[in-house]
């Protein structure tokens, strides 16, 4: 009855599935749910899947109390939430998207699990930073369904979408992706599969110069931000990277240095590495740059 992923139907005959409860797991089944969708969420490590719906809750019941939203849309809108803890739950699901690691293995070998489960007329999608879509549809039956649906942190706020179209990629699903992402009120661009994309290519200088500059003791992460806000920008770096995890930002610059044949200007820093080794992953971990609360995000609108 959910079965295939159709722009004709309305959001609450198509299920969602979404795959990894972090920082964008959460947001985008959010995000899915705020749409009309019921949203299944499965996280492989026990809990996390609640722990983000709890958040999510969290961050609504402030927006209650803020009247920006009315508390019966919060109750309708968490109650499109279901924790799954097995893949199998995705059979009636009409997209199912991809939110884990930033690991081309980790995510191609779930990809291919995850074939096994959801019906041939659904659609999937990854919210790679920057691993290719080719790659990642490598192994899998149907490697025409799958496109990469890159949302930004934090994703009840950020407007822009990637819609990426590897080698395989279906020209009609990704359009009806792209389509998808403005119903649900985002602005979505079309990318190719290159390394890192549009966004995340254009980002990594803006980071490695930041991190450059803290390794050569030239500045400190609070002069960086301050300086950049100052310059006009919305965020300064350093708090822009604990904002998106150390891990995933130096995974997504491991990625594009690599894809690029070891281009020295994608280099990935000694500082970065050690915050991530240190398990300083940034707001999320409580401690990166900046000490805070973990898991706090800025709130939806
Ligand atoms: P995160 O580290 O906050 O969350 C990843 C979640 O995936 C964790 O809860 C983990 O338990 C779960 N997980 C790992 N392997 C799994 C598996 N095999 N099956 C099910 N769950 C699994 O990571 P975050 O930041 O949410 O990033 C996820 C993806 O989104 C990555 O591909 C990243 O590049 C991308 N992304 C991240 C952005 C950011 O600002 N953090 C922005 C845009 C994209």
């Amino acid at each position: 009855m959910n079965l295939p992923f159709s722009l004709e139907r309305r959001p609450d005959e198509q299920q969602i599935g979404v795959i990894g409860a972090g920082t964008m797991g959460a947001g985008i089944a959010q995000v899915a749910a705020a749409a009309g969708h019921p949203v299944l969420l499965l996280d492989a490590r026990p809990g996390a899947a609640a722990d983000a719906v709890s958040r999510i809750a969290n961050d609504l019941s402030a927006l209650v109390g803020k009247g920006k939203i009315k508390a019966d849309a919060c109750a309708a809108l968490l109650g499109r939430i279901s924790v799954v803890d097995d893949a199998a739950q995705f059979k009636q699901a009409a997209l199912v998207i991809e939110v884990i690691v930033e690991k081309l293995e980790v995510k191609q070998a779930l990809l291919r699990e995850l074939e096994a489960h959801v019906d041939p007329g659904a659609v999937i999608a990854s919210n790679t930073s920057s691993i290719s879509i080719t790659a990642l549809a490598n192994g899998m039956r149907h490697p025409g369904r799958l496109v990469g649906m890159h949302f930004f942190n934090p994703v009840p706020i950020m407007k822009l979408v990637e819609v990426v179209s590897g080698a395989e990629t279906s020209k009609n699903i990704a359009d009806d992706i792209f389509e998808l992402a403005r119903r649900w009120g985002k602005t979505p661009v079309h990318a190719a599969s290159t390394p890192g994309f549009i966004v995340n290519r254009i980002a990594r200088p803006y980071y490695a110069e930041a991190l450059a500059l803290l390794q050569e003791q030239a500045a400190s992460p609070e002069a960086l931000d301050m300086l950049a806000r100052a310059a006009g920008f919305r965020m300064g770096p350093c708090e822009l990277m604990d904002l998106i995890g150390h891990d995933i930002n130096y995974s997504v610059t491991v990625s594009v240095f690599e894809a690029n044949y070891g281009d020295r200007r994608y280099v990935p820093s000694l500082v970065q590495k050690a915050l991530v080794d240190g398990g300083r992953l940034g707001r999320k971990s409580g401690k990166g740059f900046y000490q805070g609360t973990p898991g706090r995000q800025p709130q939806a609108v």
